[in-house]
Order: structure tokens, then C-alpha cells, then sequence
């Protein structure tokens, strides 16, 4: 019987993660209300990217930041501004890129942004961006061309990055975009609200996060929606996963290992019996350290609709 109460997956992750996020999250909801208050922010999609910038580089230094000292905003400022400019590599489909952390994060959207464009149906009324953070990845859709009419939800787990959600969806009062509380280990879809019939889902980054994710996040997608298209795209260290005699992916394979980060994914997603896997899509980024970016494509298909899946 459904009792309505979200169940634990099964699936397993380490316990810091969480309180490792909400301390960036706070920093940063910190920062889009300073910047938000600021002058100069008429132009709402200059507004956002502005922001965008500011807490990606912040993103940046809260996390590297070793000293273990607090950072103070007008220091947050100036390491930020540094970090923009720093030099950064990395390779698309195996061709060196030399440029900046900026670009690097620019390079990162670029890429969700293609795969989700490639993939997103033509009739799609509603966007979930699954361990979104703040959110910056659905706006970035809305600007970049995304569904006018659809609803675009962000699932996180940490509280002040949903507030921030809140905050920044000032910005676009054209665009139906609200966050809701998701965790992977307990995936709950209660709070999307409306009966959306062609739904495009995207994890950038979040899944590597679930030591094991188990079936969980399927199952309940599939019993949330069961008369939707679903159409799901995971930006995710994946190719090891489905490689795994391949020593072309062993650093990928040991970075997961190393730091508890995904390892069945890819195996939960082919082992579903109501998901088909519509592409993978290797090496799509590198930064050589062994978190290579891939694209993991799957769908659901209605039973009843006579389709097959
Ligand atoms: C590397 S960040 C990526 C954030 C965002 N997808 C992006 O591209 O900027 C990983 C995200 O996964 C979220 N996350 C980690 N474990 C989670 C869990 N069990 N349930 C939901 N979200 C989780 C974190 O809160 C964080 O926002």
C-alpha cells in the first residue's frame, strides 16, 4: 500500500556530503541577497549572469579554500575576481581547451545545454533539474531557448539552496519555476505538482554524489508519472560504469572509488524494466583527474500508450 511517505531507495551515500553542502549553499544564498540588493541589476538576464558569475566563482573558493578560515564578503569578492581569470584546461571529445575557470564553467553549461536542447520534446510541459543547487542550470535553459510554457522544479536536499531558487526566480516572472526538497536516497515527486505529460529531467553532477543510488529514483519517477513521456539525461561520470573491463576509464573508476562516488547508475538504468537507454555519450568533458563528463540518456514510455519504450 502507498502511505504516501516517501521510502528509503536502499541506496547509499557518505553522510558528510550533506553537511558539506548546506555550509556552501549558506554562503552563497548570503551572496544572491547581497547581489540581488545591489545596483545595476535592471537588465534581468545581465542581472542573472552576474550573479551566475559571482556564485560560481564564490562556489569556487568556499570549496577550495584550505586555510579553514571564514571568508569575509569583501574577501569572497576579491578571490572570487582572481579565480574568474585563473588559467584552466580540460578536454571535449578528447581535443585540449585552454582557457579560464570561467570558461570552464561556461564550457560546462554549453555542454548541458546541447544535450539538453538535443533531447528535449518538442511538447515538453515540465523540467526537473534533479540535485540542482541553486538552480543557476534551469535558468540558464529558460534564457538559452527552454520551454515557454512548461513548469521548471529544481530538487535539492539542501534548504538554502531552495530559498535561493526562490530568490533568483524574482529575476524571470515570465518563467513557472519553483524548487522542492528531493533526495535522492528518499526521492519523493509529491511536491511537483500537476499532471505534466512530456517531462525532461537532467542531473548535472548530483548522481556522482550517491555511492549507490539502488532503483529507487526510477521507480518512484515512474509511479509520480505513470502517462508521461519521461525523457532523462544524466551529465554524469558515467562510462566507466558501463565500460567496466575498459582500462581506458580506470582513473574515472578509481576517482569514484576514491571518493565513494557513483557506482551504479548506469547498471540501474539498464537493469529497469520500464526505462530504455536512448544514447551514451562518452567523454563529452575531461578535466583529467578522473570525473570525466558523459551523457547517459534514457526514456519512459506510458504502458498503455501502444509505443514501445
Ligand atoms: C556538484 S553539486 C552540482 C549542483 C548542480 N547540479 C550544478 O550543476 O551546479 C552536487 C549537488 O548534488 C546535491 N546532492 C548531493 N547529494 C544529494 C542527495 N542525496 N539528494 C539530493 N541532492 C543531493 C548537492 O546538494 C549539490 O547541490
Amino acid at each position: 500500500m502507498d502511505t504516501g511517505v516517501p521510502r528509503p531507495t536502499g541506496g547509499k551515500q557518505n553522510p558528510q556530503i550533506a553537511a558539506k553542502y548546506e555550509g556552501i549553499y549558506g554562503v552563497l544564498l548570503a551572496r544572491a541577497v547581497a547581489i540581488l540588493r545591489s545596483p545595476g541589476m535592471n537588465d534581468p538576464v545581465q542581472a542573472f549572469f552576474r550573479l551566475r558569475n559571482a556564485l560560481q566563482a564564490a562556489w569556487a573558493v568556499v570549496t577550495l579554500s584550505t586555510d579553514g578560515a571564514a571568508i569575509d564578503e569583501a574577501d569572497l569578492d576579491r578571490r572570487s575576481a582572481a579565480f574568474e581569470q585563473g588559467p584552466y584546461a580540460w578536454s571535449e571529445r578528447g581535443q585540449r581547451v585552454e582557457s579560464t575557470n570561467l570558461g570552464f564553467a561556461e564550457a560546462r553549461s554549453r555542454i548541458l545545454l546541447a544535450v539538453t536542447h538535443a533531447y528535449m520534446p518538442a511538447d515538453c510541459d515540465a523540467v526537473l533539474d534533479l540535485g540542482c543547487g541553486w538552480g543557476h542550470r534551469l535558468f540558464e535553459l529558460w534564457v538559452n531557448g527552454g520551454p515557454r510554457d512548461a513548469a521548471y522544479w529544481g530538487g535539492d536536499r539542501a534548504p538554502a539552496a531552495l530559498e535561493t531558487i526562490r530568490r533568483v526566480a524574482a529575476l524571470f516572472p515570465g518563467m513557472k519555476v519553483a524548487p522542492f526538497p528531493f533526495d535522492f536516497l528518499r526521492p519523493d515527486f509529491t511536491a511537483v505538482t500537476g499532471q505534466p505529460k512530456s517531462i525532461l529531467i537532467y542531473t548535472f553532477l548530483a548522481v556522482e554524489q550517491v555511492f549507490r543510488l539502488g532503483s529507487g529514483l526510477f521507480d518512484a519517477l515512474v509511479a509520480r508519472f505513470p502517462d508521461a513521456v519521461i525523457t532523462c539525461v544524466h551529465l554524469e561520470p558515467v562510462a566507466f560504469q558501463a565500460h567496466p573491463d575498459d582500462p581506458a576509464w580506470d582513473a574515472d573508476r578509481r576517482y569514484a572509488e576514491k571518493h565513494r562516488y557513483n557506482i551504479d547508475l548506469y547498471a540501474q538504468v539498464a537493469a529497469h524494466p520500464r526505462l530504455k537507454i536512448l544514447a551514451l555519450d562518452e567523454g563529452l568533458m575531461d578535466e583529467g583527474g578522473g570525473n570525466s563528463l558523459s551523457a547517459l540518456v534514457w526514456r519512459h514510455t506510458p504502458a498503455h500508450s501502444g509505443a514501445q519504450n
